[in-house]
């Protein structure tokens, strides 16, 4: 999705701009844009499509661009191609071509989200005269600002809240006007953004790793703000043009953890962070041996009066809520269901003060899963986020937050932050059966020891790591992929086939073992993988009988199972042995192989496994 930045101080901005932007790649983009203000002088813009690096040669570096104010943008095409006239920054002036040089113009602006009546409102400003050079809502939004800044002689703080009262949609917006030269005005309705201030300066961006490096004293703006950004100060205003105190949060992420540290690539490096991403979620749920939510506020009377859980989430995260249900549904005896956000949000499902809809998002501003949260608190649940970004706006807007502890997390496809998710759904779900006494307390004593052992069985999964590179490298041109597994090893297939087709293009398939042969099975081949997720012990012979189905079609297959327990290697052709652990954490572990074999593959592939195409990190457009 589309990434802001902005800056204002006393130094250079368009290298810290491009610094910022760097950052942002892994949100995904098409093109790029700065704008920079040097004091009274025209704004500067310059675009250009593709990677960053073309921007940044474009004005060496950022020092062909002078001035000490400006904003910046990578542009995830919505409305119209991923041209440079359609690139970010949009200005309100005239202009031809590709929109960049010395712009007169009174408003240049950045914009993440999509408006969603910005035809109606085109339509509006022809009428009154505007043209218009791009296919973009962006440049409508900024053409309406200008159009009430003039007509009503107002200032830009009004002129942005009575456009905020004419759009539909979602919109971070950031924009700079030429009677404030060292200024920038910001504004947010259902799109991240964040503003950090330092002594002497003030940056603007869609996430925290984009300005991590330079400051974590960060205000969150809320929906229907806009903020008056100035170098070390900001302002807050609601739409009726009244300022409104905003909080400081002070952000405690390293920097170190947004670098890749060593690592070829993020990924890996993710993958390598998930004993402690894990070690940490723990250790802030669990204390002294006992299980404390209370950070969370859920107690154990809400706990006592839950009659069904509804779980709605997106992609990965939705594939902790696919585990999550064995766990809780097995534990805590509560009926469980799981919903895709993007369809729950649209479902008339009976949900009541007695359901708990948990909502698991990573960034936390994932459009679809804030909208299902919505319509969960409207329809009277009780809600409860796990979240890893503090302060993001499912995390504010529930009812109770459980956070997770995986740190910044910058590879497209994720790793540590659903290994941090998945062990904070266990831990839940552990609880949730202590409270209501479906398990004693001694099983609840063993069962964190088994959780409190995790981390370092990880570890030991990451040492062994050259196998799966190996096995990868043979597997590299393989056309698809069939991951099956039945109870939670289809929940863990699910996210290993993901994982596999969003970093290396293959076409990948995660099956319930046992429905392959009601159509699906006739898509094997000679030399199709078939990957067997084998952990249960109830479920591990039926799933290898289907394996075994798939072999007899020509099939080459691979098992992930676990030290000691089952032997698989007569019957499939590599397999992959885990530690034991108890039974409805192996996902925890059963992960890792799968998440190294995606990784592999896709280097083996050649490409750019932190940033596959056409994908966001945050999807914060529905
Ligand atoms: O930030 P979220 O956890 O809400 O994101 C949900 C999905 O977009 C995310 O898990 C996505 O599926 C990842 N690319 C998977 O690796």
């Amino acid at each position: 999705m589309c990434g802001i930045v902005g800056y204002t101080g006393r130094k250079q901005a368009a290298p810290i701009l491009l610094d910022s932007l760097s950052r942002l790649e892994y949100r995904g983009y098409d093109s790029a844009g700065l704008a920079v203000r040097n004091g009274t002088a025209l704004a500067e813009v310059v675009k250009a499509t593709g990677k960053l690096h073309h921007l940044a040669d474009k004005t060496d570096q950022g020092r062909a661009l002078a001035g000490c104010c400006g904003i910046g943008h990578t542009r995830w095409a919505t409305h119209g191609d991923p041209s440079l006239v359609n690139a970010h920054p949009h200005v309100s002036g005239n202009c031809s071509g590709s929109g960049s040089g010395a712009v007169e113009s009174d408003v240049v602006g950045v914009h993440n989200g999509i408006i969603e009546n910005y035809t109606e409102l085109k339509e509006k400003l022809l009428r009154r005269g505007y043209t218009f050079y791009s296919e973009t809502d962006t440049e409508v939004a900024v053409k309406l600002v200008d159009y009430y800044y003039k007509k009503y002689k107002i200032g830009p703080v009004d002129a942005i809240t009575r456009t905020m009262v004419r759009i539909r949609g979602s919109y971070a917006l950031a924009l700079m006007f030429k009677d404030f030269p060292d200024e920038i005005f910001a504004a947010r309705k259902d799109s991240p953004l964040i503003i950090g201030t330092d002594e002497e300066e003030s940056f603007l961006a869609s996430d925290v790793p984009a300005i991590l490096k330079y400051t974590r004293q960060v205000y969150y703006i809320d929906n229907h703000q806009v903020a008056r950004v100035s170098p070390g100060k900001v302002v807050f205003y609601d739409l009726n043009g009244d300022e409104v105190p905003m909080p400081l949060t002070e952000i405690t992420w390293d920097a170190e953890a947004a670098e890749k540290g060593g690592y070829e690539h993020f990924m890996l490096k993710e993958i390598h962070e998930e004993p402690a991403a894990v070690r940490d979620t723990l250790n802030s749920m669990v204390k002294d041996g006992k299980i404390d939510l209370s950070q969370t506020g859920l107690t154990e009377d809400v706990i006592r009066s839950i009659e069904q859980i509804d779980i709605a989430a997106c992609g990965s995260a939705w594939h902790v809520g696919m585990a999550a249900q064995y766990v809780i549904e097995d534990l805590a005896e509560i009926p469980v269901r799981v919903e895709l956000a993007s369809e729950f949000r649209y479902r008339k499902l009976p949900l009541s003060r007695n359901t708990l809809v948990i909502v698991i998002s990573q960034s936390g501003e994932t459009a679809d899963s804030l909208a299902a949260l919505r319509v969960a608190k409207e329809r009277g649940a009780v809600t409860l986020a796990i979240v890893n970004v503090i302060g993001s706006t499912i995390a504010r807007e529930a009812d109770h937050v459980l956070y997770t502890l995986a740190g910044p997390e910058i590879a497209v496809a994720t790793t540590k932050a659903y290994s941090a998710q998945l062990i904070a759904a266990d831990v839940l779900a552990v609880h949730l059966a202590a409270v209501r006494g479906t398990v004693s307390p001694e099983r609840e004593a063993g069962l964190l020891e088994e959780l409190a052992a995790i981390p370092d069985k990880i570890s030991r999964i990451l040492e062994e790591k050259d196998r799966l590179q190996w096995f990868s490298s043979k597997m590299a041109n393989t056309h698809d992929i069939f991951f099956i597994g039945r109870g939670l090893d289809y929940a863990i297939s699910l996210e290993g086939s993901l994982k596999m087709k969003e970093i290396s293009y293959i076409h990948s398939e995660a099956y319930a073992a046992g429905e392959l042969k009601h159509g699906t099975i006739s898509l094997i081949e000679n030399n199709t993988l078939v990957i067997g997720v084998l952990t249960q012990k109830e479920l591990y012979e039926k799933t290898v009988s289907n394996m075994m189905e798939c072999k007899s079609r020509g099939a080459f297959l691979a098992g992930i199972t676990t030290n000691g327990n089952f032997s698989v290697e007569d019957s499939v052709n590599f397999t992959v042995y885990i530690p034991k652990t108890d039974e409805h954490f192996m996902a925890s572990l059963a992960i890792v192989p799968l998440q190294l074999l995606a990784y592999y593959t896709s280097v083996n592939r050649g490409l750019d496994v932190d940033k596959p195409r056409n994908l966001a990190k945050s999807v914060t457009v529905e």
